[in-house]
C-alpha cells in the first residue's frame, strides 16, 4: 500500500516571491531523489495552484490538490472553487473538513458530506479530516466525536467509493498553530485508527476497509514521524507548518519511503 504525505500549505506562502522561493527549494531537494511507494500531495492556496503545478509536474511522485472545494460544480456561488474546476486544472485531491474551516468558517458535517459527495462524483479523492478539540478531549469525548464526524461526513458515500477516501485523524489541539507542539501518544493514535476501522465496518465491507488509507496530522515533522505515524501504523501524514520548508517535507517523504513497514516488526500494529 502507498504512503501519502500531504502538504497543507495553508496561507504560509503569502506572496508570489515566497511561492517562487518555495518552488526553487522543492526542486533543489527533489531533483535527485526517487520515491516508489510514497506520494507527496501538494495542496497550495488555489491562486498559486497553477504555477506550483507547472513547476513540479515533472516529478512522478508529486500530485496536487486543494485545501477545500465546493459541493456544486458550477453556478452562482461567489468565491467558491468546484471539483470540476480542480479536475480541469489537473488536481486530484481535496482536503475536506479541516478543523480551521470548521472553526473560522463554521463548516459543519453536513456541508463536508456534500463536498465529499461532489468531489467523489468528479473523481477527486477527498482527504477527510476528523479529530477532537482540547475541550472534547478533556471531557473524554474523543470516541463520540470521531463516531459522529465519520458517520455524518460519510453519509453519502457508498461501498463503491469508500476506498477513494483518505481519512486523516488530526486532533485539533495537536495542530502546531494551536500552541506548543503536543502529540497524542502512539497508543492513543493507534486506538483512534482502530476505532475508525471499527466504525467503518458497520457500513462497509472488510475488504474495502483494508484499502482505506488512514493517516495522522498535527505537529508532524521529520523527528516525530516514528511516534506519530510508524508506531501506530499510519499510512502517511498531513503536514502543515513543516510543509512550508520543502527540505523537511521531502525528508519526511523519504523516511516514509525507506521504511518497509510490512517487514519491520518494530513498528507494531502497522496495518
Ligand atoms: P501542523 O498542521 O502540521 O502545522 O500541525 C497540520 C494541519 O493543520 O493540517
Amino acid at each position: 500500500m502507498k504512503n501519502y504525505i500531504i502538504a497543507n500549505l495553508k496561507m504560509y506562502l503569502s506572496r508570489k516571491e515566497k511561492v517562487d522561493y518555495w518552488i526553487e527549494n522543492f526542486i533543489k531537494n527533489a531533483k535527485n531523489i526517487n520515491l516508489e511507494g510514497t506520494e507527496i500531495i501538494i495542496c497550495p492556496p488555489a491562486i498559486f495552484f497553477e504555477s506550483i503545478y507547472q513547476a513540479l509536474k515533472q516529478f512522478s511522485f508529486v500530485s496536487f490538490g486543494l485545501q477545500n472545494c465546493f459541493w456544486e460544480n458550477e453556478g452562482s456561488y461567489t468565491g467558491e472553487i468546484s471539483p470540476s474546476m480542480l479536475v480541469s486544472s489537473s488536481g486530484r485531491y481535496a482536503i475536506l473538513g479541516h478543523s480551521e474551516r470548521r472553526k473560522y468558517l463554521k463548516e459543519n458535517n453536513e456541508q463536508v458530506a456534500l463536498k465529499i459527495k461532489q468531489a467523489l462524483h468528479e473523481n477527486i479523492r477527498p482527504i477527510l479530516c476528523i479529530g477532537e478539540t482540547l475541550d472534547e478531549k478533556k471531557a473524554d469525548m474523543t470516541v463520540e466525536v470521531i463516531k459522529k464526524q465519520l458517520s455524518q461526513c460519510l453519509k453519502y458515500v457508498n461501498q463503491g467509493k469508500i476506498e477513494d477516501i483518505i481519512i486523516c485523524y488530526e486532533p485539533v489541539w495537536a495542530i502546531s498553530s494551536n500552541g506548543p507542539a503536543r502529540l497524542p501518544s502512539s497508543n492513543e493514535i493507534m486506538g483512534v485508527k482502530l476505532l475508525i476501522k471499527k466504525i467503518l465496518t458497520e457500513k462497509y465491507n472488510a475488504k474495502s476497509i483494508e484499502k482505506i488509507a488512514i493517516i495522522y496530522g498535527g505537529s508532524v515533522d521529520s523527528k516525530k514521524i516514528d511516534e506519530a505515524c510508524f508506531s501506530p501504523g499510519m499510512q502517511g501524514a498531513l503536514i502543515g507548518k513543516a510543509s512550508s520548508l520543502p527540505f523537511e517535507l521531502i525528508k519526511i517523504a523519504q523516511i516514509f519511503d525507506s521504511v518497509d513497514m510490512s517487514v519491520n516488526k518494530s513498528f507494531a500494529g502497522y496495518r
